[in-house]
């Protein structure tokens, strides 16, 4: 979590110095805090100054000022032109009318990105350390690999423990038309769909022995767009998917290059719901030596 949230305050909001070491402490708290607002409809409401709402308040009034001072730095410094974190694309961009974003609407967005990007990512990695500690073939391969510098077999491997791991269980869809024919069903307008992402990556017509973790299915091809869909799909699919796939990619590497990680005999871990992402029960542990 530490590692994936230094890189979105980093290449989403520019943040450095002091501006990233009060996101570093404020973000996670509020984003675990809003989650369980979100959950339960009377905390949205203002019982008063210490209620659930206002300290909400408070939180995303402490993020504005924040905001300010990034956009204050970013605007300000000479290279901003050619900046590429997201903050400064934002801030350059135009609707058509030729307006710019209000800072509000840009730090919607910034906030979106981090609650949507970093725990999802930090739970994957910390699956895929489990899946490897408890899979001593597929690991040992994996390191021979990065040690020969290939990347295919880590590709795999990602790709495989997003299969059998699915952070996310699934996405909604609401139906626009009159109807909508789904295999043998028919669905009226406004019911909501639920894509059910788990299933379809359990599901043995589309992953022969789904319950074995073997990364060699994907090696050498890409996951088949409609059975592989921890990224959701068709055009609200995820929007950092690329990103996430490379950081993993990134991180994986790193470590795995600069430690051992030790094989464990220990049953899996158990699946976890945390209120967004399915995490491995006990944090995906393991016992590494340099
Ligand atoms: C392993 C990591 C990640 C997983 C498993 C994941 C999963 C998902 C899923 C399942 C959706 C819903 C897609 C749909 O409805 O079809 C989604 C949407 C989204 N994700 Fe990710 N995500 C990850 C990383 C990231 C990162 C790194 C970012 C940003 C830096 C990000 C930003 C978003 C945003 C903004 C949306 C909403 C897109 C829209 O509604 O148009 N995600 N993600």
């Amino acid at each position: 979590m530490s590692i994936t949230l230094n890189i979105i305050l980093r290449a989403v909001f520019g943040a450095e110095g002091a501006e990233f070491d009060e996101l570093r402490e404020l973000m996670p708290r509020w984003i675990r805090f809003g989650a369980t607002i979100f959950a339960i409809r009377p905390l949205q409401w203002d019982w008063g100054p210490l209620s659930p709402w206002r300290r909400h308040l408070a939180m995303r009034k402490h993020f504005d000022e924040i905001l300010e001072r990034l956009i204050r730095r970013a605007e300000s410094d000479p290279e901003f032109d050619t900046r590429t974190d997201v903050l400064s694309l934002l801030l350059r961009a135009r609707y058509d009318d030729g307006s710019a974003m209000t800072h509000e609407e840009i730090g919607d967005e910034l906030v979106t990105l981090l609650a949507a990007g970093h725990e999802t990512t930090a739970t994957s990695l910390a699956w895929a350390f489990e899946r490897l500690s408890r899979n001593p073939h597929v690991l040992q391969r994996l390191v021979a690999e990065i040690e020969g510098g290939g990347s295919s077999y880590l590709q795999a491997t990602i790709h495989e423990v997003m299969r059998s791991r699915t952070v996310i269980d699934g996405t909604v869809r609401t139906v626009r038309a009159d109807r909508m024919a789904l295999g043998e069903w028919v669905i009226p307008h406004g019911m909501n769909v639920y894509v059910a992402a788990s299933v379809a990556h359990n599901d043995p017509r589309n992953f022969p022995r789904p319950d074995e973790f073997m990364p060699e299915r994907f090696l050498g091809r890409m996951p088949d767009t409609y059975a592989w869909v921890p990224f959701g799909g068709g055009n609200r699919r995820c929007i950092g998917a690329s990103f996430a796939n490379m950081e993993m990619a990134v991180i994986l590497r790193t470590v795995l290059s600069e430690f051992r990680v030790l094989p464990t005999t220990e049953r899996a871990e158990r699946v976890v719901f945390r209120g967004l992402p399915f995490t491995p029960g006990r944090g995906g542990r393991v016992t590494v030596v340099r």
